[in-house]
């Protein structure tokens, strides 16, 4: 097979600043302001910003080679670098170092739809973009009501598509991207952006492209959508490769990734705990339905987090009221179980025991979590404080009974409502 995309020794730095807590803040920025006006106001002389601006590497030391119909996930959590390389590829930023050899035509949807104008209408876009594809005009006509029909903005079409919503606006760059017959296609989070309806569309399109043998890449948190889309996967780990090989072996890393720091933390030994130590906690499981210890979680399905204690103080303690919280990958609590909500405060044994937190139709979405817990005698005494005992994994399940797993990057409880209209 042909190489197509070859990247050797590739690096990209971005100019930081300290006073911008969040890098991630940062991006979002780059994204609708443009890199080059972002940089000359970071370094502009005697700015206040110019004091504090510090070098970071997004990416460094990045080789790969992808052959002709190669479908390649690259996954990594948020900020190990994904999208900087599918921008590197799309020509939207320059390396700082290394090179990158394309052959072919690509055709990238990054966060924003990046290939289109703003001032021309959706049908102007679509002729724009097959152009600069290398098509010729009779062939984007013979795509052009499939592209139309796709993204459902026919009554658009003659609008800028700087008026459009963000739904709308996604749905089109989707369809050109997909439909005009790139021979790479590079995607980026796009399922995560429309409806569920869309997110399925799209998701079946992306298999229709993969099918016919064009070189597609597609980065994803959705760890299913990239194990039935991809074949090899690419994980990427604060700005380097770390892994490079099938897909199936890629997401697993991926997701084990996570645990490997709760199998290191041995919760009786551990000293970054608050209370009077009469009860300790000192194990962790979660059990599914069967009674099997599980690490990874499904939205919809039900289980019991199951806190292993030893009693310290060897008497009954009365009327202990505990409370296991559930955070997100942000360090948000997320969800918050106590036993004094539900007149549950529970008599913990003179001996060592375990309380079980059974949750049913558990309502997290996809994502990493991690727990806390906090347990309490005679409403005073802090028996035991805990935080991060462990990290699980929430992928996949069917919490809706409609497939749909919600919007995971927007929120991640999940909770039905009805709707009507009148
Ligand atoms: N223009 C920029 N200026 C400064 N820092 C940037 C810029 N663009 C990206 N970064 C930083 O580079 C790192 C990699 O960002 P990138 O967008 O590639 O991450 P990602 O893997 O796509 O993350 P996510 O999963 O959240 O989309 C992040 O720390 C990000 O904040
Ligand atoms: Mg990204």
């Amino acid at each position: 097979m042909n190489t197509v995309i070859r990247v050797e020794n590739l690096g990209k730095k971005y100019l930081i600043s300290h006073q911008r807590s969040e890098r991630y803040v940062a991006l979002r920025d780059v994204i609708t302001e443009g890199t080059k006006k972002i940089v000359k106001r970071m370094v502009r002389p005697g700015s206040a910003l110019s004091q504090t601006k510090e070098e970071f590497w997004a990416l460094r030391n990045v080789d790969f080679e992808i052959k002709e119909g190669d479908r390649v996930g690259i996954i990594g959590r948020n900020g190990a670098g994904k999208t900087t390389i599918l921008k590197l590829l799309s020509r939207i930023t320059e390396p700082s170092e290394g090179r990158i050899v394309i052959k072919g035509r690509i055709a990238s949807l990054l966060e924003v739809g990046t290939g289109f104008h703003p001032e021309l209408t959706g049908r102007e876009n679509i002729f724009l973009n097959g152009a600069i594809l290398g098509m010729s005009k009779s062939e984007i006509k013979r795509k052009f009501d499939e592209i139309v029909d796709f993204a459902e903005v026919e009554k658009f079409l003659d609008t800028p598509v700087k008026r459009y919503s963000s739904g709308m606006y996604v749905r089109l760059a989707f369809a050109v991207a997909s439909h005009l017959e790139p021979e790479i296609l590079i995607v980026d989070e796009v399922l995560a952006v429309g409806d569920a309806k869309f997110q399925k569309k799209s998701l079946d399109k992306m298999e229709d492209v993969s099918r016919e043998g064009r070189t597609v890449l597609f980065v994803s948190h959705n760890m299913p959508a990239i194990e039935s889309l991809c074949s090899r996967g690419i994980l990427l780990d604060e700005g380097n490769v770390i892994l490079d090989t099938d897909v199936n072996t890629v997401v697993r890393s991926y997701l084990e990734k996570a645990m490997t720091d709760y199998k290191k933390i041995d919760l009786e030994r551990r000293v970054d705990r608050h209370g009077s130590g009469k009860i300790r906690v000192i194990g962790f499981r979660v059990l599914n339905d069967d009674n099997n210890e599980v690490k990874f979680l499904q939205s919809g399905k039900n289980y019991c987090f199951e806190i292993r204690y030893k009693n310290n103080a060897k008497k009954i303690l009365k009327n202990v009221e505990v409370s296991f919280d559930i955070y997100d990958e942000k360090n948000s609590r997320v969800l918050l179980f106590r036993t004094n909500f539900t007149n549950d405060n529970l008599d913990l044994d003179s001996s060592d025991g375990k309380i079980c937190c059974k949750v049913n139709n558990l309502p997290l979405a996809n994502g990493i979590y991690h727990f806390s817990v906090f347990i309490v005698y005679e409403e005073l005494e802090v028996l035991d404080y805990i935080t991060e005992i462990a990290y699980i994994t929430v992928d996949g399940g069917d919490f809706f009974g409609t497939g749909s797993l919600g919007l995971p990057s927007h929120c991640k409880v999940l909770h039905k409502a009805e709707w009507y209209a009148e």
